[in-house]
């Protein structure tokens, strides 16, 4: 059984050839280099430049697997969450390819191809990684923590309730001065800084419903990212243009300090509360030099796939299929992509 997926779900254009065993035939990745002077992804461009990719993208993923559109078992793509323009780029052309050769076709979830990346084979390494697990996701778009009981069978115990930990990071890098994606350069920006210097409130744990906190939010294992911006541009005012610059080290240190300690406090509290011993990051974040090393010193097993496989890819996608059910030709068709909430089926 080999499966070809596809994925834009947001600005890169993916495809990837994946066998039954979870081995990666090919895991194409183009990125659209085009968002970044507009400091943000406009979905508009996304779109126009999945139409331009698409094509190419599919070809170069069946050309380096070695594999031939004949061989292809069955076609699955990201049907939602995402932007709806760029999702139907690649979710319809992945349905014409299945029905041109009335193939099987997998509409699949991208969180859940986010957590099933860590079903797959990377080179070189042994073994896949099982459930049960608890899975943290952080990306530019998602925040996300989920019990992860079979290959197919979840239960999410908390979610952003606002922004995700990446558009926290790139948020704050604007907010700095940084170019985009935030994340990366604000990460470099903090090493050479006192992550103690500034205060901002998500590291308080009591103050966002930690351990001790006495609010309803406190039970909660949801996110929350957006009042770490205010403060610090809060922050930012109370210093004088040469002070931001003398200290723009400090204030990214103490910055990605306060996003990392919440996703640490909520994932501690989801370990404790599940019973879980063993740990699985995904998402854009999950590159994060400062939350790795706090991932570190868990006394739990932590799974991080390879970057590759963390940011958005087709390869994840493409695991995800071989768990879900699959829709026999032509009982697709119909199928559309979902940009947010409720998946219809
Ligand atoms: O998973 P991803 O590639 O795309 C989405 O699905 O969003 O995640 C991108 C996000 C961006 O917000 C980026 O700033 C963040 O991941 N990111 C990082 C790092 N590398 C990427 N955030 C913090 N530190 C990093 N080293
Ligand atoms: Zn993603």
């Amino acid at each position: 059984m080999t499966i070809l997926a596809l994925e834009t779900s947001c600005d890169d254009t993916c495809a990837a050839v994946v066998h039954a065993d979870g081995a990666i035939g090919s895991n194409v990745i183009s990125s659209q280099r085009a968002h970044d002077r507009f400091g943000g992804v406009v979905p508009e461009i996304a779109s126009r430049h999945h139409l331009e990719l698409v094509n190419l993208v599919v070809q170069q993923a069946l050309a380096e697997a070695g594999v031939a559109l004949e061989e292809i078992h069955a076609v699955a793509a990201t049907q939602g969450p995402g932007l709806v323009g760029a999702l139907l780029v690649g979710f319809s052309t992945a349905k014409a390819l299945a029905a041109a050769r009335e193939l099987p076709f997998v509409p699949v979830d991208h969180l859940q191809g986010h957590v099933a990346a860590n079903f797959l084979l990377p080179e070189g390494e042994g073994a896949a990684f099982e459930p049960p697990f608890l899975c943290l996701i952080a990306s530019g778009g998602h925040t996300l923590l989920t019990h992860v009981r079979g290959h197919e069978s979840f239960d999410t115990l908390g979610r952003t309730l606002d922004d995700a930990a990446g558009e926290a990071f790139d948020k704050g890098a604007r907010m700095l001065g940084l170019g985009f994606p935030g994340g990366p350069a604000l990460s470099r920006l903090a090493a050479d800084g006192d992550p103690e210097a500034f205060d901002f409130p998500a590291s308080g744990s009591r103050a966002r419903g930690g351990r001790g906190a006495t609010t309803p939010f406190a039970r909660s294992l949801d996110f929350s990212f957006a009042g770490l911006k205010t403060s610090l541009l809060y922050q930012l005012r109370e210093l004088t243009p040469e002070e931001q610059e003398r200290r723009s080290a400090d204030l990214a240190a103490s910055f990605q300090s306060a996003i990392v300690e919440h996703l640490m406090l909520r994932t501690e509290q989801a370990l404790e509360r599940t019973g879980l011993d063993r740990l699985a990051v995904g998402g854009g974040v999950a590159a994060n030099g400062a939350l790795r090393r706090r991932l570190a010193s868990l006394p739990v097993t932590v799974h991080v796939p390879p970057p590759v496989l963390c940011t958005d890819n087709a390869a994840m996608i493409a695991s995800a299929a071989r768990f879900a059910p699959e829709l026999s030709y032509p009982h697709y068709l119909h199928l559309d992509a979902y940009a947010t909430g409720e998946r219809p089926r």
